[in-house]
């Protein structure tokens, strides 16, 4: 290691680099790396070997491993320091609805817009942007430097998007290859579109698909309706009776574990003066809906939600048929804050819906994952200097900040590897994750590849 790091080098180096670091990240945004659609699985195997070249080029060890689905990759950087596990996700989003994109997805550009340059693609942000601002610092740095403040293992999955069938597997099996002091992820965004956030607790989340048959086929609505169960009222009944007037979830047990944010808490969310009617404003809503009583920000992240995801049944083409539908069916998401037990809630549910059944309906249910809420205990030094160099490069104090999303390797590594992580991304509320027309700004890749080299500077100097 150098003695005195050179900072000053290492930003202008990203300077200088950056229609390269853009060129190598339109390489990988070109490789349609779906995780959920087996017709992909190539891609996602050719995004992997990518990033395999990748960390090798940067004089890292790399290697794809394979699991029963998509491969991991692990890389490895000697450094002189403590021992970091960076990770991110090469897979993406399914992108239809295909006809709602102005250029295809897989064919990214940059383009000019009235807030700026932006790379459109998908994946741009959703997570090839955000994981190869870490890469690119760490090539910036070790153009100036012999090694690195710290030494990096690199982890990148292919299945994010797609549940994590493999995470849990090959974590217990790999503990030693992954053990570190520290994990980091970039896959988060910044608060409210312009202070730099590192996040410190992620809300969990537990899926399930309820459907409900009645008869045997579907029936004219006319020659059976009245006699006969209609699912889609009866599902539609039992929904509406999981919230009760002010919004709260009517479930039996579902508030145990869920926390009494403190006032020193409540009045620091406060202070962050987040802007809730231009949140709502952007996305063309006005008032806040949800539990009465409760901020925008106490919703997101101190609050657990019962959402409705999709409901189908009976007949949803094109004009008007007078079906009686033989099932009907809706996918339910919960998120979950603070102790609450994922299992424990499933399970009320299931009692519920099973209690609230009429004669001759009957129910059957698919579980979609189930993990609970994490929080970083932010012990780690580095969480202190990420916040220095964060605020420094967007000279914004950072927040330490909720998230309302949900990232589930994170507790993985907490409960698996005994590692907290430190979260912070530079995505932006309008970057469309999931969506059609993804993009990441130019602006979020160099000064998010900046951030980083920042913390690298940081770690060298303590
Ligand atoms: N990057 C997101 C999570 C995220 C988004 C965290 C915004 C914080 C702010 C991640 O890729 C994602 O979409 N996670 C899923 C969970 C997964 C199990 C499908 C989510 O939160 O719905
Ligand atoms: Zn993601």
């Amino acid at each position: 290691m150098s003695p005195t790091p050179n900072l000053s080098a290492v930003l202008d180096h990203i300077e200088t680099e950056l229609p390269q670091d853009l060129s190598r990240l339109m390489d990988l945004l070109r490789i349609p790396s779906i995780s959920t659609d087996p017709a992909h699985a190539a891609d996602c195997d050719s995004a992997a070997d990518w990033l395999v070249a990748e960390l090798q080029s940067l004089g890292a060890t790399a290697a794809k491993h394979p699991t029963p689905g998509h491969p991991m990759v692990v890389g490895h950087l000697p450094g002189d320091g403590p021992r970091m596990l960076f990770y991110g996700h090469y897979d993406v989003q399914p992108v239809d609805p295909l006809d709602l994109w102005d250029k295809p997805p897989f064919e990214p550009e940059l383009q000019d817009t009235p807030k700026g340059q932006v790379i459109r693609g998908r994946g741009a942000c959703d997570d090839k942007g955000q994981l190869l601002t870490f890469v690119n610092a760490c090539r910036a740095w070790l153009a100036h430097h012999d090694s690195l403040p710290i030494e990096v293992v690199f982890f990148f999955e292919g299945e994010e998007e797609s549940g994590s069938p493999s995470l849990i597997p090959f974590l217990e099996a790999n503990k030693d290859l992954l053990k570190a002091d520290l994990a980091l992820i970039c896959d988060t965004g910044l608060f409210d579109d312009r202070a730099p956030s590192i996040i410190t607790s992620l809300r969990g989340l537990a899926g399930i698909e309820i459907t409900l048959t009645g008869a045997d086929r579907d029936l004219h609505s006319g020659a059976f309706g009245g006699p006969a169960a209609n699912p889609i009222r009866i599902l539609s009944q039992i929904l509406a009776g999981l919230h009760d007037e002010t919004g709260r979830v009517t479930l039996p047990g579902f508030y145990d574990g869920a926390p009494v944010i403190s006032d020193e808490q409540l009045a620091s969310w406060e202070a962050l003066g987040f802007d809730a009617k231009g949140f709502l404003g952007d996305v063309d809503l006005s008032e806040l809906a949800g539990e009465a009583g409760y901020s925008a920000l106490e919703m997101l992240w101190s609050r657990p939600t019962c959402e409705f995801n999709g409901i189908t049944g009976g007949y949803t083409g094109a004009g008007f048929k007078t079906v009686l539908p033989s099932q009907a069916s809706a996918k339910v998401s919960f998120r979950l804050v603070g102790q609450q037990d994922p299992h424990a809630i499933l399970a009320s549910l299931r009692s519920y819906v099973e209690a609230a059944l009429p004669p001759d309906v009957t129910v059957e249910f698919t579980d979609h994952g189930a993990g609970p809420a994490s929080h970083m205990a932010m012990t780690h030094p580095a969480f202190d200097l990420a916040r220095e160099a964060l605020t420094e490069e967007w000279e914004v104090p950072a927040a330490f900040t909720g998230a309302g999303g949900s990232i589930p390797v994170a507790g993985y590594f907490q409960t698996i590897l005994g590692l907290d992580s430190l979260l912070a991304g530079f995505g932006k509320s309008d970057d469309g994750l999931h969506s059609p027309n993804e993009k990441y700004d130019v602006e979020s890749f160099r000064k998010g590849t900046r951030s980083w080299a920042r913390f690298l500077a940081k770690l060298a100097e303590t």
